[in-house]
């Protein structure tokens, strides 16, 4: 089996589901069930015996030294992290508690479990770090994209959190020789993603007829990922990759923010035509550029592809519709999420069985 930290998050409830539709070993998932934990996202699973959720942090020692001792995982995928980097400009403490702490709490008990495996396990073992782009900092808008070789240049405490676990994982491998990767990934998309990250807000604002918040210029570019065709990167690197390398994943999407809202705005106005008549364009609204902005993010992704043969299926033209298709055929998800009520949910379809284990 294998041992997913933060799977109820956006990228880890989509890794678990596409996991496991792909005929994947049986996941442990633990998960703290912050904010942005949502266990709706697993609904589907219900029922289904190769997925165990267990509510719990990555900082608890000895809640993980059980799980590792019970279960026996063959890799260990970490997407357990606080990730909003809005949120760590007004309160950066949960950041490094989770993100640094966290992960160091996570890979010492993860080297001991691994240490005392017999040989072929040990040599078979996986911890598979999972980080950002935003580690190398921002780019001048001619620069080449960011490679593997990038300076490590974080700017947000977001990022510094992120470069600094990555930095620890590192080091446990060259140190302790822990087998590790790293993936650095682009901004994703798709679906489950918490209407508080650019898409998934701009969408839901749009249909509640609310302002779409831009923010400074919306010149700001970022590469975009459909959350699929990451899923489909972790899964090739934890299969192929090579130990103690990092493989940045991208989309091959470039673009400005307000290129994204835009494509967001005109495919409501396609899918969902206001009631008026009016674009839903009409809404944008410019705001105050977030401290510290990062202008440009990019993403080489040509070693994932050259070593493992890895590329995104998605264009952002194909992944974008999809994703909107998905909020407007989900607005009961949305309404959850906003509501809060999925809280509720946990105690209604889980009980006392998740807040005991
Ligand atoms: P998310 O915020 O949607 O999900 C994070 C999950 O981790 C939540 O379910 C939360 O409950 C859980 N969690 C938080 N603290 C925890 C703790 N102490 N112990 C156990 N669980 C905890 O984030 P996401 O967008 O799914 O991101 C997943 C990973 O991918 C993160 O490590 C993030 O840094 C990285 N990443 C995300 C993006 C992106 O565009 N979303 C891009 C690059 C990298
Ligand atoms: P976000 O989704 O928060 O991801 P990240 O900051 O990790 O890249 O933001 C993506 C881009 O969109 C970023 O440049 C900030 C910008 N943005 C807005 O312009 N308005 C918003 O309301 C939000 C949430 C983000």
């Amino acid at each position: 089996m294998i041992f997913v930290t933060g799977g109820a998050g956006f990228i880890g409830s989509n890794f678990v589901l596409d996991w496991l539709a792909g005929g994947g070993e049986p996941v442990l998932n633990l998960d703290k069930l912050t904010y942005a934990g949502n266990l709706a996202n697993l609904a589907s699973l219900q029922g289904d015996a190769r997925h165990r959720f267990v509510q719990g942090d990555i900082g608890d020692t000895a809640l993980l030294e059980r799980l590792l001792a019970e279960h026996r995982p063959r890799a260990v995928v970490n997407f357990a992290a606080e990730s909003h980097v809005d949120r760590s400009i007004h309160g950066p403490g949960e950041f490094i508690q989770t993100n640094v702490v966290g992960t160091f709490r996570l890979l010492e008990a993860v080297r001991q479990y691994w240490q005392a495996l017999p040989a072929t396990e040990k040599e078979a073992f996986r911890l598979l770090h999972v980080s950002t782009d935003e580690v190398y900092g921002t780019l001048a808008p001619d620069a080449p994209a960011f490679t593997e070789q990038h300076v490590v240049e974080p700017n947000s405490p977001y990022s510094a959190s992120k470069a600094a676990s990555d930095h620890l994982v590192r080091a446990w491998h060259h140190t302790y020789g822990l087998p590790v990767l790293t993936t650095n990934c682009s901004n994703n998309y798709g679906p489950y993603h918490f209407p508080e990250k650019l898409i998934p807000l701009m969408i839901v604002n749009a249909l509640a007829g609310k302002p779409l918040p831009v923010y400074g210029d919306g010149m700001q570019i970022r590469d975009w990922l459909y959350v699929g065709d990451h899923c489909g990167a972790i899964r090739r690197v934890l299969q192929a990759g090579r130990v103690g390398e990092t493989y940045n994943i991208g989309g091959w999407n470039e673009m400005p923010n307000i290129e994204i809202v835009r494509t967001v705005c005109a495919l409501l106005d396609e899918l969902r035509p206001r009631a008026d008549g009016q674009p839903y364009a009409s809404q944008i609204a410019y705001v105050q550029d977030r401290p510290g902005h990062d202008r440009r993010y990019a993403i080489d992704a040509r070693k994932i592809e050259r070593e493992l043969g890895w590329r995104p299926a998605e264009t952002f033209a194909t992944g974008i519709r999809k994703t909107v298709q998905w909020y407007l055929d989900h607005p009961d998800w949305v309404a959850q999420v906003q509501s809060g009520a999925y809280r509720d949910w946990v105690a209604t379809q889980y009980g006392a069985a998740a807040a005991r284990a």
